[in-house]
């Protein structure tokens, strides 16, 4: 195994589309063990292809949180429920989130933008649809940290970072976080150009 390199906002990898997972190989898998072993050793709760500078629809969820609640799994291809999580961690290969409960309000952050925090609007539950490193389709439920986690990954495999979500007022304060990183004021906070 080894470690990625992680990208930092404003770097343009993490405002580019991302392409879906077609060949379910020993690539795919030592990539798969790669972003974990990444994750873990950044103490990240999560983490998507992007973010290491790759363009494809992966991202890579620690369960073993302790306040996480269990989702719910509930296999597409005539599995075991279980066998979609590898080793726990929940791997989401071309993921759709197909349904959402109300909005409540998350704190996050993220390792791309370091010693950020604040707290945006995410469902307080959501269903999503993916394939695991086998290409397995599976339906998951979760709830609360777990949910949140879901959609901020699943923003990224869509160019989408947290600070969008941020109301004008809280922008001003990522607007103060990237004057102390000397990040110029032509950076578009929302990655248009
Ligand atoms: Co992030």
């Amino acid at each position: 195994m080894a470690l990625l390199d992680l990208k930092f906002f404003p770097d343009q990898v993490l405002r580019s589309p991302t392409g879906q997972v077609v060949s379910f190989d020993h690539e795919l898998h030592s990539f798969l063990d790669n972003m974990r072993e990444t994750m873990e050793s950044e103490n990240g709760i999560g983490l998507a292809a992007p973010q290491v500078g790759v363009l494809k629809k992966i991202a890579v969820i620690d369960l073993s949180v302790e306040t996480l609640i269990e989702p719910t799994i509930e296999s597409l291809s005539s599995r075991l429920p279980q066998s979609h999580i590898h080793d726990g961690c929940l791997e989401l290969l071309n993921p759709t989130i197909i349904a959402g409960e109300k909005k409540v309000s998350s704190e996050e952050g993220c390792l791309s933008i370091p010693d950020f925090r604040d707290s945006v609007m995410r469902h307080v539950g959501v269903t999503v649809e993916a394939v695991d490193r086998h290409g397995y389709a599976f339906r998951l439920t979760a709830s609360k940290l777990l949910a949140y986690c879901i959609q901020h990954e699943v923003d990224h495999l869509n160019g989408v970072l947290f600070i969008d979500h941020l109301s004008p007022l809280k922008k001003h304060f990522f607007k103060k976080w990237c004057k102390k990183r000397e990040i110029p004021d032509e950076v578009r906070l929302d990655g248009t150009k």
